[in-house]
């Protein structure tokens, strides 16, 4: 890799930057360490046209950290509801805490300090504290490593430690010292718009002229990955289990998706079961006794995540008498709509809509 190529990288990057870089973001710009501290938790595993309403909407309802951390964790997750990965909202209230708390509310200015909060890895760190203080750190994430290994033609797959060496080596190498805040948002901003991960447009990329890639033609070759997923299939059927307009519910709180959500009784299988086969499981009798009345039967509902499909159904039952199983508490509808669910979940409210803000009798 010649020192011409990369100069010729971070100054072309950096004139695109300025010329042709039209991408607007509520965060451009922003110096606010808090502000930029939470779009970056929201665009950890959010595309940027989803997280923008969010990003919005938090920091109208929290404008600074100190409102974040006095507030109901419930209407936080709240408001998180359908952005997935809960852990980042999680680990979000105990950082604000944190730093509300221990900190007197004032975010850490040293770059070691802020990798040391929850939820903050090496490309937080490094996207905080250079769009916020400037400081010379880059930004390394699958977009940066996908621009990298096209412009220098790089092989090494970009999941191996070996790879995140080298391409974290080589984002430091190209980093402009003094404009680091500036370098990191064009980059990002570049990968999203020119350097796309599919159909990417070399015609108008300013990098063209030096790009190994493309003049190797193997753009569509890269960047190399190493493992490819494997996806667990798990079904999921919800009882809701009515008692007097009341329904059972209970927070997930086992080590597995959607901790702190809420959910009604969950009878999980490893394949898909007909309503008539559900019936008969032990662990469904014995939780809609002898006289529950059957009221609806949902469409199947479905969720991708990462690294597991989701599907199932949710079957509601009336019931006369039950005992509460242990951690479930009964909620009537309104109540319900107040709690946050999972998207797989709040698929079903859509579906019932009219029966859930009682417009309807089934
Ligand atoms: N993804 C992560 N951080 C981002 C940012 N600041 N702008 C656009 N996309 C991003």
């Amino acid at each position: 890799m010649s020192s011409a190529a990369k100069f010729f990288f971070t100054e072309s990057l950096l004139k695109w930057d300025a010329g042709e870089n039209k991408r607007e973001m509520p965060w451009k710009r922003e110096k606010d360490p808090y502000k930029i501290w939470l779009s970056e938790i929201i665009l950890q595993q959010t595309r940027v046209v989803q997280g923008w309403a969010y990003y919005n909407r938090f920091i109208q309802q929290y404008p600074d950290i100190k409102k974040l951390a006095a507030a109901p964790e419930n209407d936080i997750f709240k408001l998180w509801e359908g952005l997935g990965y809960y852990t980042r909202c999680r680990n979000l209230i105990a950082t604000a805490k944190y730093i509300a708390t221990e900190l007197n509310g004032i975010f850490p200015t040293d770059y070691f300090d802020i990798l040391q909060l929850k939820g903050i890895g090496a490309y937080t760190a490094a996207a905080i504290a250079s769009f916020a203080y400037n400081l010379p750190y880059a930004v390394v994430d699958g977009n940066v490593m996908r621009v990298l290994a096209r412009y220098f033609a790089i092989e090494t797959p970009i999941d191996s430690n070996e790879g995140k060496k080298e391409f974290s080596s080589l984002a430091r190498q190209l980093l402009k010292e003094g404009l680091a805040g500036k370098y990191n948002q064009a980059i990002m901003d570049f990968g999203a718009t020119i350097c796309k991960p599919q159909q990417p447009l070399c015609l108008q990329c300013p990098l063209a002229k030096k790009c190994a890639a493309l003049r190797l033609q193997v753009v569509n070759n890269l960047p190399v990955k190493s493992k490819k997923l494997l996806k667990k299939n798990r079904w999921f059927y919800y009882l809701l289990i009515e008692k007097n307009n009341d329904f059972l519910v209970r927070i997930r709180n086992e080590k597995d998706i959607w901790q702190q959500l809420h959910e009604f009784v969950l009878i999980e299988n490893d394949k898909v079961l007909t309503p008539e086969e559900l019936v008969e499981l032990p662990a469904v009798k014995k939780m809609i006794g002898k006289n529950a009345v059957l009221q609806h039967v949902s469409v199947k509902h479905k969720q991708q995540l990462t690294h597991q499909t989701i599907q199932g159904f949710f079957i509601h039952y009336k019931i006369k008498n039950a005992e509460v199983p242990e951690g479930y508490q009964f909620e009537n509808k309104a109540a319900i709509l107040q709690l946050a669910f999972p998207r797989f979940i709040t698929g079903y409210f859509d579906e019932r809509k009219a029966f859930f803000e009682g417009k309807q009798q089934i």
